[in-house]
């Protein structure tokens, strides 16, 4: 713990004797760590001598779930979803966030009044996460970054904070399961920083929790992805796609709903997730090129490509990489030129063969064509309405 903190550039935290370890959500402990403790400035109800889980009601918004979820990570995209999943079968979320209060302001409306908890916390202050962990019976990690910027690493983020929150989750002595969402392909021996930051957090939190549950999602598409927006985007305003490599490279993009609904499957089973890895693509592999062709599609726009070589690919995107640390201002995120995810997508990226997935969840992920890449539809110019789609269209370099 004392390596993580000071790592983090905090102070340690003193270790509790005897922790005991993650159990099954059933039966609920009735112990909340520190949660009657005054440092502990939670909102929430106390809980104390409830028993067993309560749950109560229909099963909807309204009902009471007994589940007290802490999500890390929730004002990010996966979690709005997962916030909402949660909600709306009456589970109270307590939502940390870093930053402005508006950050987490659109998940309040998404449960019943009271239910989602916003609370400010300070990554590296351990305390505050103790404290916005204080109610909770289960966590969730969702806390990840696929670029570096001047005051996080790729390690702190996706490494290290893993690490802490686990830890913290052990010593809290109530938190029933503990679910890791790391990224599919990750790995030690990654040319990626980011997938081997994201291969160690795993690793670090199933030696401090066995029993945690790893969510390895592919790359996740929906309204606010970070993949098919920054393609339309680009496409929009120079009228043509860069495909670094040759655009071959075999994906496994999923749904972002589907994700949620797996980290909620897993919540609610009887506790056979625990100490598993679950591999999270959708049902299709595509190559780079043919999820490009179905952006275009939705867009409604006549696909044009640039082959970028991966060592121009690198060249461009270098500088930013070089200089993220040693400028004294922040540098813009980057997009499609980031060279950590270059690196990691010069690799396919599929599930496999003998991994555990969504059908182990008892959930069937839905296709990308369709409902789950409909939001591209607003970079269509003209309107929503507008144009035909790809099959239908005429080649514009054939006109005379
Ligand atoms: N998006 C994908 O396609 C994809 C694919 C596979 C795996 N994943 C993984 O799935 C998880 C969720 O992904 P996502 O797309 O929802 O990520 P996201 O939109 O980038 O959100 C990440 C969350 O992590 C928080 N965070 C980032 N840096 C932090 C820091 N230094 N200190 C504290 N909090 C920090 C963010 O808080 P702020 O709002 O305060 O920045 C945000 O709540 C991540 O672990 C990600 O690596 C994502």
């Amino acid at each position: 713990m004392q390596a993580i903190t000071r790592r983090l550039g905090q102070h340690s935290l003193r270790p509790t004797p005897s922790i005991p370890s993650i159990n099954s959500i059933y039966p609920l402990s009735d112990h909340y760590y520190g949660g009657d403790h005054p440092r502990y400035g939670s909102t929430l109800a106390s809980h104390k001598g409830m028993g067993h889980l309560v749950r109560k009601g229909t099963g909807g918004r309204s009902s009471v779930s007994g589940i007290i979820a802490t999500v890390f990570g929730a004002t990010g995209f996966l979690g709005r979803y997962l916030v909402q999943q949660l909600a709306k079968m009456g589970s109270q979320a307590l939502v940390p966030f870093r930053g402005s209060e508006d950050n987490p302001r659109h998940l309040k409306l998404m449960g019943d009044l009271g239910q989602i908890v916003p609370m400010k916390y300070d990554p590296r202050d351990e305390n505050s996460i103790k404290a916005v962990m204080a109610k909770a019976n289960v966590v969730i990690n969702l806390i990840g970054r696929e670029y570096e910027t001047r005051n996080y690493s790729f390690e702190e983020v996706n490494h290290f904070m893993a690490e802490q929150l686990a830890v913290i989750a052990k010593e809290h002595g109530g938190i029933m399961r503990f679910i890791q969402v790391s990224c599919l392909g990750s790995s030690l021996s990654s040319p990626s920083r980011f997938l081997r930051a994201k291969a160690a957090g795993e690793e670090a939190v199933l030696k401090e929790l066995p029993e945690a549950t790893v969510m390895k999602p592919a790359v996740m598409i929906g309204t606010e992805d970070r993949i098919m927006n920054p393609w339309a985007r680009f496409a929009k305003k120079y009228s043509f796609l860069p495909l670094i490599g040759d655009g071959s490279t075999k994906i496994q993009p999923v749904y972002v709903n589907d994700v949620a609904s797996a980290i909620v499957a897993a919540l609610k089973d009887d506790g056979t997730s625990m100490g598993k890895v679950y591999e999270l693509g959708g049902p299709e592999i595509y190559t780079v090129h043919e999820l490009a062709e179905l952006m275009y599609d939705m867009i409604r726009e006549w696909p044009r490509y640039v082959n970028v070589p991966l060592p121009i690919a690198k060249a461009v995107a270098m500088p930013r990489e070089v200089l993220v640390k040693k400028v004294p201002f922040p540098l813009p995120n980057p997009e499609i030129f980031n060279l950590d995810q270059i690196l990691a997508f010069a690799n396919d990226t599929v599930v496999s063969e003998n991994a555990l997935t969504f059908t182990d969840l008892s959930i069937v992920p839905h296709k990308l064509k369709g409902y789950p890449v409909e939001f591209l539809i607003q970079y269509r110019k003209g309107g929503p309405q507008f144009g035909s789609t790809v099959s239908e269209k005429v080649n514009p370099d054939s006109y005379p």
